[in-house]
């Protein structure tokens, strides 16, 4: 989500995110069960560094767009279970997916991450720094588009990643997955963030939403459309934060 989101809707009907915080992202009926996950699974295993990062995010005025503790470490486990050494991200903010990617990624790893804001990086610059990471950390400031696009000017770039995490900018996913799918290797990852939209995906046509989430969610719908139509890739969905897709790169 981009940060004028919150305030681009327009009238008077709630962001659909709105209330949410890194405590309750989830589409799970229960926050009971959410918080058993978290409780149980999830924070117990979360770095110091991510959780100081993480609750000095929560208390920003866009903190709803923090990627979740369960959704970090979904990604933690997916760099680790493919070994991902190149990567890159769509969508820094404060920098906690970043962070975990970075601790994620081995000592020669590289991320390389988008974002039109420095000043949100800049927040969590010092975490990355303190945990030890920030050689692993290649940030560009910058609208995404034109940041990929640099990349794929420079031959040596084709096919050169094993995985992005896109996270930014939801009408322009589709444009990101045609750069991506060129910069990323076959037999490489694009995750996609937000595929469910709060759930906003499977709701009727005339559910009252604010101009923002209806423009936002009927882009993501013609997205979850085209990815599971796209032969290039192999998808996977889950309903875990606010709806992630997994692409693997068939050809
Ligand atoms: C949902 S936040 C990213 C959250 C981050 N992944 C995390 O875990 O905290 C989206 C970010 O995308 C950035 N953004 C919006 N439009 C962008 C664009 N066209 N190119 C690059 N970044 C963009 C915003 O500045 C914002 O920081």
């Amino acid at each position: 989500m981009d940060p004028g989101m919150a305030t681009g809707g327009g009238g008077s009907i709630p962001d659909v995110h709105s209330n949410t915080d890194s405590s309750n992202k989830t589409l799970l009926k229960s926050q009971a069960l959410y918080k058993y996950v978290l409780d149980t699974s999830v924070l117990p295993h979360e770095a110091d560094c991510m959780r100081e990062l993480r609750l000095v995010t929560d208390k920003h005025e866009w903190g709803f767009m923090q990627s979740s503790p369960d959704e970090a470490q979904l990604l933690r486990m997916l760099l680790k279970l493919t070994g991902a050494r190149n990567t890159l991200e769509v969508g820094v903010f404060t920098g906690y997916s970043l962070l975990a990617t970075a601790l994620a990624l081995p000592d020669d790893g590289k991320v390389i991450a988008f974002d039109v804001s420095r000043e949100y990086y800049d927040i969590g610059r010092p975490f990355i720094e303190k945990a030890g990471v920030a050689h692993k950390v290649d940030f560009r400031e910058g609208p995404a588009l034109d940041g990929l696009d640099a990349l794929l000017a420079d031959e040596a770039n084709v096919g050169a990643f094993d995985f992005a995490f896109v996270d930014a900018d939801k009408p322009n996913y589709v444009k990101y997955h045609e750069q991506l799918l060129r910069l990323v290797r076959v037999g490489g990852s694009i995750v996609y963030d937000n595929t469910l939209w709060a759930g906003t995906v499977a709701l009727p046509p005339e559910t009252p939403m604010n101009d923002l989430d209806r423009r936002f969610s009927a882009a993501i719908r013609d997205l979850n459309v085209r990815l599971s139509k796209d032969e290039r890739v192999e998808v996977c969905q889950l309903a875990i934060a606010d709806g992630i897709t997994i692409c693997r790169r068939l050809v």
